[in-house]
């Protein structure tokens, strides 16, 4: 699909992009399943560290298929890519949609680095996510990451400087498990106001169903939900009283995986 196309689809429509990550068969398979049911399209996400367990071919040809032996309307997306070459290979691979995550860098390096994927993305058809701020992160029940606040101004001069098909925004959000965060509405609102490209919502999966549908609402035209669709598939492989063949957890795992993603793309539709 023409991912920047579909995410201006969704912008002017006002529904959004549920980008869903994987790592493995099972969890792509029940991404798949739970889409086939709405009319909406989707991104099936794999990280680099994703990218690192499965191996980016097989991975890719994973996705692929899956999406091909299926009727939904999908493609493949790098999230959270930090390295020029590691994006080239995936795109080199036939991802048509790629994050470059510059949120540790300063503004200008940021700047420097999103210009130069866009050119080389955009000569490949392939649609370019960046960030402004810092969307902050845990791992391990550990604050890994501290976030900042994107500022509008600096996120409307980062958009005119680089060309990028979409931005993903600091504003309340950070990834992991749900921490209390609310979306800081104002701040949402003041960026859609000076910005005419989708804007993307990190670490959804600690965000209330409400606050997704107003965020919507406001502009946002693509949603990342990981950590959740983790929780889901580990619960059941922990509490799985099969404890001979493995497919059987898994298949619990798949089910509750579809449950999750379905609940958001009620959600996403905004219908
Ligand atoms: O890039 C991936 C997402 O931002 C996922 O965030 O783990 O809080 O669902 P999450
Ligand atoms: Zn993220």
């Amino acid at each position: 699909m023409d991912v920047k196309n579909e995410l201006n689809k969704a912008r002017q429509n006002r529904y959004a992009i549920g980008a869903f990550n994987t790592s493995n068969l099972e969890v792509t398979k029940a991404i798949v399943c739970a889409a086939a049911k709405f009319d909406i399209p989707i991104l099936i996400a794999t990280t680099p560290s994703a990218i690192e367990y499965a191996g980016l071919k097989t991975i890719f040809d994973i996705v692929r298929d899956e999406i091909a032996n299926s009727k939904i309307k999908a493609a493949i997306h790098l999230d959270h890519g930090k390295d020029f070459n590691q994006i080239k290979e995936a795109i080199e691979v036939g991802y048509k949609s790629v994050m470059f995550d510059g949120s540790k860098l300063s503004f200008d390096e940021n700047v420097h680095l999103t210009e130069r994927l866009v050119e080389y993305a955009h000569r490949h058809d392939v649609c370019v996510e960046a960030e402004v701020g810092v969307i902050g992160h845990e791992e391990g029940g550990k604050v890994s990451g501290k976030s900042e606040k994107s500022a509008p101004d600096q996120v409307k001069k980062f958009i005119e400087l680089t060309g990028v098909d979409s931005i993903a925004v600091s504003v309340g959000n950070e990834h992991g498990a749900p921490k209390g965060e609310s979306l800081d509405f104002k701040l949402l609102k003041s960026i859609a106001d000076v910005i005419d490209i989708p804007l993307v919502l990190h670490g959804a999966s600690g965000l209330k169903f409400h606050d997704l549908s107003e965020a919507i609402d406001v502009g946002v035209a693509k949603i990342n939900i990981d950590t959740n669709i983790r929780h889901a598939f580990l619960h059941e492989i922990e509490t799985s009283k099969e404890k001979n063949d493995y497919r059987v957890p898994f298949a619990e795992g798949m089910e509750e995986v579809e449950k999750v993603v379905s609940k958001y793309l009620e959600i996403f539709s905004n219908v």
